[in-house]
């Protein structure tokens, strides 16, 4: 198949910043996609319905001119969240409460822990049909960073999916076969979003020949054999798996250190990555469900109706991208070879 057309797709999971990084960030991801569920951890971090309702201004006012991209707001859980600051999320239209156990990744220090302190507040998220959306890792010292996937599911995973189901739990940018196997036995009101990073690369692309801190993200890259059970859960069609780049820039400066932050800056390239890979899959029929259709319909929202082109033709991500304040980021796959490209 030389060219495709879908759905025009959202990403369902990702990470815009603030301040000036907005100008960069949002027309980047608006580009291809028509709504993202924005992650709250800014420092400091997006905790109640006030905050989330002036953080989606300033990315409405970072969109391009004519732009209709919407940007679908998200709550940081803490110990401190009461039941009251769901209800007030849930009447301001944020759509989802996001749990980083304390420590696992960026901006994640005032996080949650001890996670059954916070089964009042999993309730009323139940009652008001918002989503919870998990980061799932443990933190604890002792477990390996490899494992800490694997031992989040069975410590606390599968106790509040089995403790609160009728509650809608996305476990997101899922990295093993562990994690998949888990999704797709438990109910249908279990999903997960994956990256392209975690579809395209394992942790040989992270460590052999040198370090590559522009592959350094978290749950870290593992090893192939759970990279190929990711490949082969999108190539199945579920619908309990739905694109979430997982996009998340940081400063080259800050990537290419002695103590590298996680993250891939993926929006200039992630749809058309994930083209490939299905496209290498030899699944392309399966890509508009993944990119279009499943996150939509396990958010409850509406598809959206307008369609975009993909073409394979090659063309190669660029080395750097410069900020408005003049400061450089390497995006993700930065002069790779990319196969599809955006009509
Ligand atoms: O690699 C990551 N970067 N993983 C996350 O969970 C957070 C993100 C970020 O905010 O930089
Ligand atoms: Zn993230």
């Amino acid at each position: 198949m030389q060219q495709i057309t879908i759905t025009t797709p959202d990403d369902w999971h990702l990470h815009f910043r603030d301040g000036e990084m907005l100008g960069e960030t949002v027309p980047a991801t608006a580009r291809c996609f028509s709504r993202a569920i924005v992650m709250p951890n800014l420092v400091p971090p997006i905790v109640n319905a006030k905050l989330a309702m002036e953080y989606k201004n300033r990315i409405l006012n970072a969109r391009n001119e004519g732009s209709r991209f919407e940007p679908l707001m998200t709550l940081y859980l803490t110990n401190q969240t009461s039941q009251q600051d769901i209800i007030d999320a849930k009447q301001a239209s944020v759509v989802a409460a996001k749990l980083y156990p304390a420590g696992a990744t960026t901006n994640s220090a005032e996080a949650v822990s001890g996670i059954e302190a916070l089964y009042p507040v999993f309730e009323e998220m139940q009652k008001q049909g918002m989503l919870l959306l998990v980061h799932g890792e443990v933190t604890e010292n002792h477990v390996d960073i490899f494992d800490r996937e694997k031992v989040f599911i069975d410590q606390y995973m599968a106790k509040i999916v089995k403790d609160f189901p009728a509650l809608k739990v996305v476990f997101e940018h899922i990295t093993t076969r562990d994690a998949a196997e888990f999704v797709l036995s438990s109910s249908h009101k279990v999903a997960a979003t994956i990256t392209p990073q975690h579809l395209l690369l394992n942790r040989n692309d992270l460590l052999v020949g040198g370090i590559r801190p522009h592959n350094y993200c978290l749950p870290v890259l593992k090893r192939s054999t759970h990279q190929n059970a990711l490949r082969k859960a999108v190539a199945s069609g579920s619908k309990q798996f739905f694109l979430g780049t997982d996009s998340a820039p940081h400063a080259k400066m800050a990537k290419e250190n002695a103590c590298g932050c996680a993250g891939c800056y993926s929006a200039w390239s992630a749809l058309e990555l994930y083209t490939q890979v299905f496209d290498e899959l030899d699944a392309l029929d399966k890509l508009e469900g993944f990119a279009s259709f499943h996150g939509a319909d396990f958010y409850g929202l509406p598809r959206n109706t307008s369609k975009l082109t993909l073409v394979k033709q090659q063309w190669t991500v660029p080395e750097t991208v410069t900020l408005p304040n003049g400061e450089a980021i390497v995006p993700f796959f930065a002069g790779q070879a990319v196969n599809w490209k955006l009509a």
